[in-house]
């Protein structure tokens, strides 16, 4: 089965199957942005189970940007937690890949202060309460982007073995490609060219920080499921660029990979349907296309078993990450390899305690989770 063999990415790193942990903020770092030790177990039992790489959570580049209680790659500081990162999500050999992002107008006010709120421009996001934000300088763009290099030069000391940028989920990066979030009418918006040049310039830094040795991914959304937001069509032209800039990854955000459903903005997904953008394509299947093998896709969304993995792998996609059926069970992994799928466990348990004890699951996290009702199943 393809899934179970070997991928080597441009950069010459290779995975030992196509299995990635997705990446899963956990809510329960210090205040500081260091690892907890209950962040580093949940990651460090998991990984264990033989993933081919793991993403970490996503980790802020930039105070102001951050949208929750998680790690950060935002100076010299983090660095010992970030090197204790990378030794827990190798566990069992995997390689191991720092998220990075900037919330951007989706910042936790709580976290930063209301007057930290910036992005693109002053357009308050869809989510109930959201406050708007002010537009950023051109120098404080410059900045973001520099504090992307950083972190990622971060990364690079701290061992890692690669950078996924996040540019998906309506985080900064996404917004500045969104037509609805960025109203600039400067070098970084006003068209869809210009639209690009905020992603680019985040991958082009990434890139030249890591150099060509190590794995620089990219994740995205395909396109907004929102009126006037950006489309698949788009989407493509972002994929072909960052192929050219030689990037190792694009993974594809979805709760579905089959369905093409992304994460909306208010994640709501069954809002009126003639107002919702769908495509008629599989992102999976045209991204793969489009980016013909210049860089590796990596589908997620809905995977719970090895034939859900084959079955995206057939749509086009070279890997897979696997999210919240690792959450739910931390050995899922070994129990796929193993062939032992029907004792996969199919939610969490009753008791909120449980859930912690039973599944190391940080008790801050457990709070997040059962939060969104219908997120994660339960037993
Ligand atoms: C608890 C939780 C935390 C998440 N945190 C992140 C994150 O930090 N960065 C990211 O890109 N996606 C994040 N996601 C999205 C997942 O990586 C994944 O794309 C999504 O859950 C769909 O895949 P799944 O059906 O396998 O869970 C998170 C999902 C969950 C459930």
């Amino acid at each position: 089965m393809v899934v179970w063999s070997p991928f080597r990415f441009n950069s010459g790193q290779q995975m030992a199957n196509r299995f990635a942990m997705a990446p899963l903020t956990t809510d329960s770092s210090h205040d500081d942005g260091t690892a907890t030790e209950h962040e580093l177990e949940f990651v460090r039992r998991r990984a264990a189970s033989g993933f081919g790489a793991a993403v970490s959570s996503a980790a802020y580049v930039e105070q102001h940007g951050r949208s929750w209680q998680g790690i950060g790659a935002a100076h010299d500081g983090h660095l010992s937690s970030l090197h204790r990162l990378a030794a827990a999500m190798r566990a069992a050999g995997g390689l191991a890949i720092l998220q990075i992002y900037d919330g951007g107008r989706i910042a936790k006010p709580e976290l930063i202060g209301e007057q930290g709120l910036r992005a693109p421009s002053a357009v308050a996001s869809l989510r109930p309460g959201a406050k708007t934000p002010r537009a950023m300088t051109a120098n404080e763009i410059a900045s973001l982007i520099a504090s992307f290099r950083e972190a990622a030069c971060l990364a690079r000391k701290a061992g890692f073995d690669g950078v996924e940028i996040h540019g998906a989920n309506h985080y900064a990066i996404h917004q500045f490609f969104s037509p609805r979030a960025n109203h600039r009418v400067d070098h970084w918006g006003g068209t869809l060219s210009k639209r690009l040049n905020f992603p680019l310039a985040v991958a082009q830094a990434v890139r030249d920080a890591l150099g060509p040795r190590l794995i620089a991914g990219f994740r995205v959304t395909p396109f907004e499921s929102e009126l006037g937001g950006y489309t698949l069509e788009d989407a493509k032209l972002l994929c072909n660029e960052l192929a050219r800039l030689n990037l190792d990854y694009i993974s594809v955000s979805l709760d579905d990979y089959r369905r093409s459903r992304p994460v909306g903005e208010t994640r709501v997904y069954d809002g009126p349907v003639e107002q919702r953008h769908a495509p008629t394509e599989n992102p999976v299947t045209a991204f793969a296309r489009v980016i013909a093998g210049r860089s590796a896709v990596m589908a997620s969304g809905g995977i719970k078993t090895c034939m859900d993995a084959e079955g995206a792998i057939k749509m086009g996609a070279d890997l897979v990450a696997v999210g919240r059926a690792v959450v739910v069970d931390p050995e899922w992994l070994c129990k796929v390899r193993s062939k032992r799928e029907a004792s996969i466990l199919a939610g969490l348990p009753k008791d909120e305690r449980e859930i912690a004890r039973a599944l190391s699951i940080p008790p801050r996290m457990v709070e997040y989770l059962l939060s969104r009702p219908g997120w994660i199943p339960r037993l």
